[in-house]
């Protein structure tokens, strides 16, 4: 199969091409990435003879239109993703998340018989305070971001209901594991642990998620390319529940380090409580997580702690001016953590 993968030096997406690579050798790759401050190179070069790589911007149709013309599938994780950024400005958010997604479905549209998969996240359904989401449940998106992800995946359904395009969607949980950029919880307690630096917890760090490793994730949208029927959405989820105190406990007791560097800060605004899929969908379907919680966490942090050349030019770099302005003021007034 000829794939173009969207997104694809970015962290899942990165992690998706490997996965390709290695367990279907046979297809061919196209990655096209905007290189965001989000996206590295330095995440594909291990593979970077066996892919073609486009440096573009999915809502430029010219690019786009070209690139799907010559494909079987495409696979949409090009998206800004943090939830914090899309808090202090959403355009970027509105223009990739949304413009971004009905330019590449209009160009897999036009190309006969091309499949398109939308990687998209449980953010959707918004707050859960009991229960788990089905993929059935009303979207309730709550953050500039969710909201510009759900309108994204109203887009996808438009174009399966209004002109029979061979569209899927994922609904995929919190995702953490290697290349993870550190703005994002895990790799953010991480990093600033070994360097000895406080764990900054929003609110009360009662917060639930549920964690999945990333390999089980792009098993999961994998599957779905390949198997998932046509209209359907597909839920990504492990059922592990933890609040942001368990993760930062989990963090701090894998590095050896002391849990007084929890600091409880102001919260993130609308933060939601609770996120929790229902994902029987996808069992079904033959896919369940390959690796533990334990695993999980426990990868993550190791690949972090040997890779440090790759985080540490990120955090020194213009990371560093974002983390001054959210963080700043919420460090300076924080409050122990235990
Ligand atoms: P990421 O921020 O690490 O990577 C996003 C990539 O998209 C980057 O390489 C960036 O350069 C690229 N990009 C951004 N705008 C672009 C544009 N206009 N054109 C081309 N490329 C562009 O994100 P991620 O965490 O890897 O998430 C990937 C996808 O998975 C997103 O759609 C996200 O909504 C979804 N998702 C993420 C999680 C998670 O926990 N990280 C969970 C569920 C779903
Ligand atoms: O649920 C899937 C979503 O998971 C994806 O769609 C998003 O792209 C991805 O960023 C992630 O969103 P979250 O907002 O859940 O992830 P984040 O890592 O930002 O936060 C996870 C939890 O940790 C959340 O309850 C907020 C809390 N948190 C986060 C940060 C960055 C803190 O307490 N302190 C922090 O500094």
């Amino acid at each position: 199969m000829k794939l173009l993968i969207t997104g694809g030096a970015g962290f899942i997406g990165s992690n998706y091409v490997h996965l390709v690579l290695e367990e279907h050798p046979e297809d061919s790759i196209t990655v096209i990435d905007k290189l965001t401050y989000a996206g590295n190179p330095a995440n594909l070069e291990d593979v970077q003879d066996r892919i073609s790589f486009v440096h573009g911007d999915i809502a430029d149709a010219d690019v786009v239109n070209d690139l799907v013309a010559g494909v079987d599938a495409v696979v949409n994780f090009a998206a800004e993703s943090h939830v914090d950024r899309s808090l202090e400005n959403s355009d970027d958010f509105i223009r990739t998340n949304v413009q971004g997604t009905k330019t590449l479905l209009k160009a897999a549209l036009d190309r006969a018989g091309c499949r398109y998969l939308q990687v998209s996240t449980d953010e959707v359904y918004g707050a859960v305070l009991t229960g788990h989401s089905r993929e059935t449940d009303a979207l309730d998106p709550r953050s500039p971001y969710s909201a510009a992800k759900a309108g994204g995946d109203l887009l996808v359904r438009s174009y399966f209901s209004s002109y029979g395009l061979d569209a899927v969607i994922t609904r995929g949980a919190n995702t953490i594991g290697p290349h993870q950029y550190p703005e994002k919880v895990v790799p953010l307690f991480v990093t600033n642990a070994i360097d000895g630096e406080p764990l900054p917890i929003y609110g009360d760090g009662q917060a639930v998620r549920d964690y999945v490793y990333v390999r089980d994730h792009c098993e999961a949208i994998d599957l779905v390319l390949r198997k998932g029927r046509a209209g359907e959405i597909y839920n990504v989820g492990a059922s592990r529940e933890l609040n942001t105190i368990d993760v930062s406990d989990r963090v701090l007791d894998l590095l050896g380090k002391p849990r007084t560097l929890k600091r409880l800060v102001t919260d993130r605004p609308g933060h939601d409580r609770r996120y929790s899929v229902d994902w029987t969908k996808i069992r079904e379907l033959g896919w369940t997580p390959r690796h533990s919680v334990d695993e999980t966490f426990d990868r993550t942090v190791r690949w972090y702690e040997t890779h440090q050349p790759w985080w540490r030019s990120i955090k020194s770099g213009d990371f560093a001016v974002f983390y001054e302005r959210w963080y700043g003021q919420r460090l300076a007034s924080a409050r122990a953590g235990e």
